[in-house]
């Protein structure tokens, strides 16, 4: 599938929308199911609530933050570590319970949410920090959003199904073509842990390619 996208974006991003007409075969990215309910309108309700980082390419909020300032990356984690949350789940009830139920499936680690712009976009790049598969999580996608993986076609958000994406091993590039805000919540986990790697394991998912 290809695109024609709003003229005012940047030829790079017209270009990586126009020319690549691939389609998924499931190794890149997929749908999953998460075993309970997600409530988008009260996601949405805290997500505006957020006190927004604004200091990157899209608005962000990370949800937790490491305590101590050890060797190392400050993007990665051991169970050892401590990290502190950065909002009161007491006023964030819809955010804390969404990280309950996904720490009962197993770990979550690196979690946040994004906030997109009408005409806002995301260059292709592939991410390095945290780990090659990330789970998004659509809050709200409004028609013209898109989130296209090279050579993979476009990550399904139709329905706002969650969606698995090899992140780390793929280039891809995010837009906002539409005139509402786009949020999303995105996040890391344990794949050794047996609730996520069942889910894994029900995938094409292939992150050694
Ligand atoms: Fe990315």
């Amino acid at each position: 599938m290809t695109v024609h996208i709003s003229e005012n974006f940047p030829k790079i991003i017209k270009d990586f929308y126009l020319y690549d007409e691939s389609a998924s075969d499931g190794s890149a990215h997929q749908p999953i199911d998460l075993p309970f309910e997600i409530d988008r309108s009260a996601l949405l309700v805290d997500a505006k609530k957020l006190p927004w980082d604004m200091s990157h390419a899209i608005r962000r909020f990370e949800i937790v933050k490491r305590e101590d300032d050890v060797a190392g990356t400050d993007r990665t984690l051991n169970n050892r570590q401590p990290v502190t949350a950065q909002i009161d789940f007491n006023e964030f009830k819809a955010i804390g319970k969404l990280i309950n139920d996904l720490n009962s499936i197993g770990p979550v680690t690196y979690m946040s949410f994004k906030n997109m712009l009408p005409g806002e976009y995301l260059e292709p790049h592939m991410d390095s920090l945290y780990g090659p598969l990330s789970i998004y999580i659509p809050i709200t996608w409004p028609s013209g959003c898109y989130f296209k993986v090279y050579k993979q076609g476009f990550v399904d958000f139709s329905d706002l199904k969650p969606n698995i994406v090899d992140t780390g091993g793929h280039v891809h590039s995010v837009i906002n073509d539409s005139n509402e805000e786009r949020y999303t919540f995105s996040f890391y986990c344990d794949w050794q842990s047996p609730g996520w790697n069942k889910i894994l394991a029900g995938t094409k998912i292939n992150y050694n390619n």
